[in-house]
């Protein structure tokens, strides 16, 4: 199934979406108490937004994507960087229980989806997940912002009905960073003998019109992306439509939900000897 991730969304999303702070690297490892010979293994990793700044922190990150250009364009980025501890696998949710036979007596600290999970199906995942961390271990779920078209801002409402006239249907998808979906996630992983807990990193940024755009177009389907003849257009209509909203400031609302996996403890057993 094409998810539309595919071709020049890659390189898009590559130079338009934004990474994650910091502070979240350093919560996922106090989280998971991370030490340097872990695995992670970074689910619908995309061009390496987590899994990139992750493999600082681990011996190595398993970065694992459907699109075969997404990957194509984490590894391009990561060995620009230097990184040289990250694999990358075409795989989805649904491989994580054949991972378990992959790796097999190697556990995992932790596993990491950021701004993908409304692409799984989140409670079979989060089921599957458990047998493949080390105690301790756990899984993250981080949302990254809230999408263009959906923010409390002016620029952003002018961009809605911007982007409801052009493609003639309202953009509605919240990508997952909804509470109603974050409420759900949490609840499942209780249900599956998670412990949770959640982080929230907030910021605010301004945007260029270069960025908005570019912003815009990462998040269509590449078979919804204007043909290069008709980007100058595109472009020009809703520089436009924004320009009287300047100055373009985004507030980036960053969530993660920790799912620490519950160890029963050691039930320790006294054996009496039997009296003669
Ligand atoms: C919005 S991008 C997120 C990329 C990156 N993790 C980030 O934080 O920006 C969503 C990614 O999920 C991947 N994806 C879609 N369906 C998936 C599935 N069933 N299992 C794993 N990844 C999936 C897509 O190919 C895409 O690269």
């Amino acid at each position: 199934m094409d998810l539309g991730f595919g071709g020049e969304i890659s390189d898009l999303y590559h130079r338009f979406r934004r990474g994650y702070p910091p502070e979240l690297f350093r919560a996922i490892a106090v989280a998971f108490s991370l030490r340097d010979d872990d695995l992670v293994v970074d689910l619908g990793c995309g061009t390496g937004q987590l899994a990139a700044p992750m493999a600082q922190h681990v011996r190595a990150v398993l970065a694992v994507d459907p699109e075969p250009d997404m990957l194509a364009r984490a590894r391009t980025a990561a060995t620009e960087q230097g990184i040289t501890n990250i694999g990358w696998l075409v795989g989805r949710d649904s491989d994580l229980p054949l991972l378990r036979t992959v790796l097999g007596d190697q556990s995992v600290a932790a596993v990491t989806i950021g701004q993908a999970l409304h692409w799984m199906d989140h409670a079979t995942l989060f089921t599957a997940v458990g047998p493949l961390l080390r105690p301790g271990g756990g899984i993250v779920v981080v949302s990254n912002g809230i999408p263009l078209w959906l923010q409390d801002s002016d620029w952003s409402r002018a961009l809605r009905g911007w982007l409801q006239n052009w493609f003639g249907t309202r953009p509605a998808n919240s990508c997952g960073t909804d509470e109603l979906t974050r409420q759900r996630y949490r609840e499942s992983l209780i249900a599956n003998g998670f412990d949770v807990s959640q982080v929230e990193l907030d910021y605010t940024d301004e945007l260029d019109f270069d960025h908005l755009i570019g912003g815009i177009y990462s998040a269509l389907p590449v078979d919804r992306l204007p043909p290069p003849p008709e980007r100058a257009r595109f472009a020009a209509s809703l520089r436009e439509a924004l320009d009287p909203f300047q100055p373009y400031l985004e507030y980036v609302p960053v969530r993660a939900i920790f799912g620490t996996k519950i160890t029963a403890d050691p039930v320790s057993v006294t054996v009496q000897p039997a009296a003669d």
